[in-house]
């Protein structure tokens, strides 16, 4: 898997993709994202206690990769993950008990079991979300207005709403709510030393066996008794006719509850935060309501959530001209594509108005993100809520973000604000 055919310098700028704590550091990051992109757009990258792969730093040639979906492959690589987490998974796999979620598979499986969940998510579903989308947006501005007049906006205020948004999809009860948080957070802050259960990937793996039993029994249940929400589809979910194997089935629970959850989250406080650091385009918004749904698009570019994802070629193939062999893995750098010279204007301007905003921040082609439209619909309703009574806002301490290759954003975001 991804074994270098041929010995290749390492290129120096490249390396902070391979380092979890240039993410926390914006300008370190966008220094070295730019040197790439300007003069070494497809740059080798052996590091860490990675596996070596190609960094993919342009717009244009991350959307190639991820139009070519039967050269670059999802297996068996969809992650940049330590070699030995790699092994890990990868003896997990043969042995039939490694997580398999929407993001590992390729098609045509990928578009069956993709299928299954779909209808969730399509307009007429996000419809039928919005009025409880709306209630909880309205609870959490209430509970912001009622902590005043300081919180932290992250751990008090965006880390819950989506969360809660997701469990209402799902079906699950609202008790389980604490739970989920902390599964969550383990999974996905994996790098970071604020979130991780441990440091080996057996405890780190500890924190999927904790998943899996939950939705055991969750599966169980709707299999039983099934109801009307995304739970049941997936627990009743038939490909070629059969039931999901428990593994996708379970696989399937964990890719909407996390990818669902932090990744909002991260949008929405460091949406407020550019909104903070911005004053001008605060006031912009507040004065044009109008403006919402390019205003959500831009946060959403500017804070790409989701830093990467990697993919694996199928064939000897190049891209830019640089030749790619069999087995090696590409990482597509969607921060660096949200920030490319060649699409954007003035890419280091946080602009409400930006129309057209071509941003990556969902991906693109067979995986582009399930959520995309509730992500959306979630922001909208809940900077619809905010804005209007938010009389001052201004920061209170540090903005800190996360450590992490793949998903990421503020950890801290302390507020001091006024509001109705
Ligand atoms: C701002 C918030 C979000 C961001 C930035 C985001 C980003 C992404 C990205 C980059 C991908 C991979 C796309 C690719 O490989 O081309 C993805 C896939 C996915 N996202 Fe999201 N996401 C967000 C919110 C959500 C929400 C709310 C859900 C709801 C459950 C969700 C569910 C999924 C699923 C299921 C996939 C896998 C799709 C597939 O492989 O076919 N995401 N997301």
């Amino acid at each position: 898997m991804g074994t270098p055919t041929i010995d290749r310098p390492s290129q120096e700028a490249a390396k902070v993709l391979a380092d979890p704590t240039a993410y926390a550091d914006d300008k370190r990051l966008h220094t070295a994202l730019a040197h790439l992109r300007a003069d070494e757009p497809v740059a080798w990258v052996d590091h860490g206690p990675y596996r070596p792969f190609w960094a993919i730093t342009k717009h244009a040639d991350i959307m190639a990769i991820e139009r070519a979906n039967d050269l670059f492959l999802s297996a068996p690589r969809p992650l940049l993950v330590t070699a030995e987490a790699d092994d890990l998974g990868k003896s997990q796999q043969e042995a039939g008990i490694g997580l398999r979620t929407l993001i590992h598979m390729d098609d045509p499986h990928h578009r069956k079991v993709r299928a299954i969940g779909a209808d969730w998510f399509r307009p007429k579903a996000m419809r039928d979300l919005k009025v409880r989308v709306d209630e909880l947006a309205k609870r959490y501005v209430d509970r912001m207005r009622d902590i005043g007049p300081e919180c932290d906006f992250v751990t008090d205020i965006a880390v819950n709403f989506p969360l809660y948004v997701i469990l209402s999809l799902l079906g699950l009860p609202e008790e389980d709510f604490g739970r989920m948080h902390m599964l969550t957070q383990e999974m996905f802050g994996g790098d970071d030393d604020e979130y991780k259960r441990g440091t080996t990937p057996e405890e780190q793996l500890a924190v999927l066996t904790d998943f899996f039993n939950y939705f055991a029994a969750l599966t169980a249940s709707r299999r039983e008794h099934p109801t009307d929400d995304l739970a049941s589809a997936i627990a009743n979910g038939l490909v070629d006719g059969e039931p999901m194997s428990d593994m996708d089935t379970l696989s399937y629970y964990v890719i909407v509850a996390s990818a669902g959850h932090d990744t909002t989250k991260d949008a929405i406080s460091g949406g407020l935060h550019a909104l903070i650091e911005n004053p001008d385009q605060l006031a912009r918004l507040k004065n044009d309501p109008g403006l919402m749904g390019t205003a959500v698009e831009e946060m959403i570019r500017w804070t790409t959530p989701v830093k990467e994802f990697m993919r694996t070629a199928a064939e000897d193939t190049t891209v830019r001209g640089v030749p790619i062999a069999k087995g090696e893995s590409v990482y597509l750098a969607y921060v660096s594509g949200n920030r490319d010279e060649e699409v954007f204007a003035d890419p280091f301007a946080f602009d409400v108005g930006r129309d057209p905003n071509k941003h990556l921040s969902f991906g693109y082609g067979v995986h582009f993100c399930l959520g995309a439209a509730l992500a959306r619909m979630e922001m909208n309703s809940l900077f619809t809520e905010l804005l209007p009574r938010l009389e001052s806002i201004e920061s209170a301490g540090p903005a800190e973000l996360s450590a992490t290759t793949f998903v990421g954003g503020l950890k801290h975001l302390p507020v001091r604000y006024s509001l109705r």
